[in-house]
C-alpha cells in the first residue's frame, strides 16, 4: 500500500544514500546504498536507476559490488567523476577486520576505491587509491564517502573524517592525474561541530562556494538539529571558502556553527549529494531518511522493502540563500485535478488517494490537516512554519520547526508514504516519512487563499 509513483525507493530490501548522481552521455544516473535482501540494511552494493528527465526513473539493477578485498564489507557511498567520455567512481570500500575490536578507532579500514565506466552501465577496473595508512596518524578509521572536483588544473579529493579524539575532519587530497593523491589539508573543527562529518559534498552556485555535509553529534533541540544526524551547509563568497588554497585557521575562521543551514526540516532527511544537469543547473537528491532513527517498526518492512529518496531538487541563489525548488517535468499529466470543497470558517476540504499534490496560496497563517495524523501549520506572529503528528509515539517523531519570515505557497508532494513540503517554491523544505492508516486521505486546510489539487491517476 505504501510503495511509491514517482519517488525513487528500492524494488525490495534497503536504501539510504543517492551515490555517484551525474549526467552521462545523455542519461541522468542515481545510484545509491543498496542492500537487496536485507529490509534493514545489510551489505551493501550500489543499486541503479536511469533516468532522461529526472523525473521517471528506470531501475538498472545493481553497478557496483562489494567483490574485492578493499571493500568485502561494503560498496559505501561515493561520487562521480567524468573525463574525456568516461565515467569515474570514487567510493568508500568498507572492510571489517575479524575480531573484537571498537571500530572507531581499530578493526575497520575505510578505503578509497575507483572504477570506470565507458557505457554508465558497466564498471570495471576497479583499483584501491588510498587506505587507513595514508591518512593522517590522528584520524580514526572512520575516514568516507568522497568527494571529486576539479580546479585550476588539479583535481581534489573531499573526505568526511572523525579524529581518533571524536572531532570531526575533513581531509582534502589533490592529484594531477586522479589516480596518485597527496594530502592538501586535514581540516580538524571545533568540538560545536559533532564528531563526525559524513558525505561531504563542495560546489559553486552563483559566485559562492557551498560546502555541504552531515555533521554528527550535534547538540540537538526543537529550533535547530533536532533529527539524530543533520545535513546543510556552508556558504560563502567565493574567495572565502576557497577550500583548496586557504590554511586551515583562515577557514575555521569561516566554517562556524552559526552560518550552518539545514538542507531540510523535516524529519528524515541526509546525505544528498549535487550534481550538474544537462542545461547547468545544479540538482540536489537526498535520502528520505537518516542513519540510526527509530525507523524498526516502519509499516513498509511488512512490504519487503525499506526508505526511498526525495525528489530532486533545483537549486537556485535567491535573497541570499538557496532554494530547492522539485523537479517535476511534466509529472501534472500523471496526475489529475481534483475537487475542493469550501466548508464554513475558511475551511476547505480535499478527498484523495495517497499519491497527490497539493498547491496552496496563503497569505496568513495556515493550516493543513492530513486524517487527524499530520499536521502542517504556518504561525506568522512565531514566523514559523511546523509540521507535527498528532499521536505522539513517543520515539521523537512528535514535531520539527522551520523559520520562515513569511509564507506565500507551499507544495506538497505525497507518494504512498513519503510527503515532502516546499514552502516558498522552495525557500524552506520539510520531509517527512508519513504512514497513513487507510488509502483514503481526506486534506483539511484552514485559511488558505487558493488551493489546487491533483491525484495521481491509478492506472
Ligand atoms: C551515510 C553513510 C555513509 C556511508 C554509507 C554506508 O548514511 O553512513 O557515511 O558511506 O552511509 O551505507
Amino acid at each position: 500500500m505504501y510503495k511509491h509513483k514517482y519517488h525513487i525507493m528500492p524494488p525490495k530490501g534497503w536504501l539510504n544514500d543517492p551515490n555517484g548522481s551525474c549526467y552521462y552521455k545523455g542519461l541522468y544516473h542515481i545510484f545509491f546504498q543498496y542492500s537487496k535482501d536485507d529490509v534493514n540494511g545489510g551489505l551493501k552494493t550500489w543499486g541503479h536507476y536511469t533516468s532522461k528527465n529526472l523525473v521517471d526513473f528506470e531501475f538498472k539493477g545493481e553497478a557496483v559490488f562489494p567483490d574485492s578485498e578493499w571493500d568485502k564489507d561494503g560498496a559505501y557511498s561515493g561520487t562521480a567523476f567524468i573525463d574525456a567520455g568516461t565515467l569515474e567512481l570514487f567510493y568508500t570500500g568498507n572492510v571489517k577486520h575479524p575480531g573484537n575490536y571498537d571500530y572507531i578507532n581499530e578493526g575497520r579500514g575505510h578505503n578509497v576505491l575507483f572504477l570506470q565506466s565507458e557505457d554508465g552501465m558497466h564498471f570495471n577496473n576497479k583499483t584501491c587509491l588510498l587506505t587507513n595508512a595514508d591518512y593522517p596518524d590522528n584520524m580514526s578509521c572512520h575516514v568516507r564517502d568522497p568527494k571529486i572536483f576539479y580546479e585550476n588544473g588539479l583535481y581534489y579529493m573531499l573526505l568526511g573524517a572523525r579524529t581518533r579524539d571524536s572531532k570531526a575532519a575533513f581531509l582534502l587530497y589533490e592529484s594531477a592525474d586522479r589516480k596518485k593523491w597527496t594530502l592538501n589539508k586535514s581540516l580538524i573543527l571545533d568540538n560545536d561541530f559533532g564528531y563526525m562529518w559524513e558525505c561531504p559534498d563542495f560546489f559553486e552556485l552563483n559566485g559562492h562556494k557551498v560546502l555541504s555535509f552531515c555533521p554528527q553529534g550535534l547538540e540537538s533541540s526543537l529550533d535547530r538539529f533536532a533529527n539524530v544526524y543533520q545535513s546543510g551547509y556552508i556558504m560563502k563568497d567565493l574567495n572565502k571558502l576557497d577550500i583548496v588554497n586557504r590554511n586551515c585557521d583562515e577557514l575555521k575562521s569561516e566554517i562556524k556553527l552559526e552560518d550552518f543551514v539545514e538542507w531540510d526540516l523535516g524529519f528524515d532527511f541526509y546525505a544528498p549529494q549535487t550534481f550538474k544537469g544537462e542545461d547547468g543547473n545544479i540538482y540536489l537528491i537526498g535520502w528520505a531518511g537518516v542513519p540510526d532513527a527509530p525507523y524498526g517498526n516502519a509499516p513498509s518492512i511488512a512490504e519487503g522493502w525499506q526508505h526511498s529518496m526525495t525528489l530532486v531538487r533545483r537549486l537556485s541563489f535567491k535573497n541570499n540563500k538557496i532554494y530547492q525548488e522539485p523537479v517535476i517535468g511534466d509529472i501534472q499529466d500523471k496526475f489529475e485535478e481534483i475537487k475542493v470543497t469550501k466548508l464554513e470558517n475558511n475551511e476547505s476540504l480535499v478527498k484523495t488517494n495517497l499519491y497527490a499534490n497539493i498547491e496552496i496560496e496563503a497569505d496568513k497563517d495556515l493550516s493543513v490537516e492530513f486524517n487527524k495524523d499530520l499536521k502542517i501549520s504556518y504561525n506568522s506572529e512565531a514566523k514559523e512554519l511546523l509540521m507535527e503528528y498528532f499521536n505522539d509515539t513517543g520515539d521523537g517523531r512528535d514535531k520539527r520547526k522551520a523559520k520562515l519570515d513569511s509564507l506565500e505557497n507551499l507544495s506538497i508532494f505525497m507518494d504512498g508514504c513519503i510527503l515532502e513540503v516546499y514552502a516558498n517554491s522552495g525557500e524552506v523544505v520539510m520531509t517527512t516519512r508519513y504512514y497513513p492508516l487507510k488509502k483514503e486521505i481526506d486534506i483539511k486546510i484552514i485559511n488558505e487563499k487558493n488551493v489546487c489539487a491533483r491525484a495521481y491517476k491509478e492506472n
